[in-house]
C-alpha cells in the first residue's frame, strides 16, 4: 500500500502559504516553488541507498557514504510540474529529467496526453513524478502508467498540495506509489480546483490568466 508522506518543515510551511497567497505574482510564485520543491527533496530522498567508499582527507585516510544503486530520474508532469525541477536538480544535480505533457480537459476534468519524452534507462532509475497539484489524481494515475508502460518499476510522486480525492484516487490505482506532499486539502470545488488550494498552478507559474 502507498505510503502519503506529509512534510511539514516551518520553512516549508511558510512558503507554501506566500505560494497559496493571491497576491504572489508570477516571478515569486516560481521562485517560491523551486525553493520547496528542493526542500522537499532532501525528504523525497531519504531512503537513497549509500556505500561505503574510502577517502583520502588531506589529515587520512577514512571510510564515508556516498550514494549507491539506482540512479534517479526526475519526471515533471507539464506544465506545472516543470516548476519543480529546479529545485530538484540543485539537490541531485545528476539526475536525468523525463517529461509527460498531460492537461486536464476543463469540462471533463480528465487528462489529455501530449508528449512523452524519457531516459532511456528509465527501468533501471528511482522515478520522482513531480507536479504542484493532485487534485482528481486523474493526470497523476495517467503519467505513472505511462511510466509503468516504458518499464518505470520505482516509482514516488511528489506534490505541493494534495486533496484527499486524489490521494485515495491514486493509492488505489497505483498502491506501489508512494506520495509525498507539504499539504492535504479537504476537496475539490465544483470546477475541479483544490480548495483551499493555490488556483491554476500551471497559469500562476507561467502568468497565462
Ligand atoms: C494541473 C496540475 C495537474 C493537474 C491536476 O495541470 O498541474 O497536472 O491539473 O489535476 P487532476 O489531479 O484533477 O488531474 P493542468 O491540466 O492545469 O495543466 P498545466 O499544468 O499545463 O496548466
Ligand atoms: N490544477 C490546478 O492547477 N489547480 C487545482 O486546484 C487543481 C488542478
Amino acid at each position: 500500500m502507498s505510503k502519503v508522506t506529509q512534510i511539514t518543515h516551518p520553512l516549508i510551511l511558510h512558503k507554501l502559504a506566500l505560494i497559496r497567497d493571491k497576491r504572489t505574482g508570477s516571478k515569486d510564485f516560481r521562485e517560491l516553488v523551486e525553493e520547496v520543491a528542493m526542500l522537499m527533496a532532501y525528504e523525497v530522498t531519504r531512503n537513497l541507498q549509500t556505500e561505503e567508499v574510502e577517502i583520502e582527507t588531506p589529515i587520512c585516510d577514512t571510510t564515508c557514504k556516498m550514494l549507491s544503486g539506482k540512479k534517479v530520474a526526475v519526471v515533471p508532469i507539464l506544465r506545472a510540474g516543470l516548476g519543480m525541477v529546479g529545485g530538484m536538480l540543485k539537490l541531485i544535480p545528476a539526475a536525468k529529467v523525463g517529461h509527460i505533457g498531460l492537461y486536464r480537459d476543463e469540462t471533463t476534468l480528465k487528462p489529455v496526453e501530449y508528449f512523452c519524452k524519457l531516459p532511456q534507462d528509465i527501468g533501471e532509475r528511482e522515478v520522482i513524478v513531480t507536479d504542484p497539484m493532485l487534485a482528481t489524481g486523474g493526470s497523476a494515475i495517467d503519467a505513472i502508467a505511462m511510466l509503468k508502460q516504458k518499464g518505470a518499476k520505482n516509482i514516488r510522486l511528489m506534490c505541493l498540495i494534495a486533496a484527499e480525492d486524489g490521494i485515495k484516487s491514486v493509492t488505489e490505482a497505483h498502491p506501489d506509489v508512494d506520495i509525498y506532499t507539504a499539504a492535504i486539502d479537504k476537496e475539490l470545488n465544483k470546477n475541479g480546483y483544490i480548495v483551499p488550494g493555490l488556483g491554476d498552478a500551471g497559469d500562476r507559474l507561467y502568468g497565462t490568466k
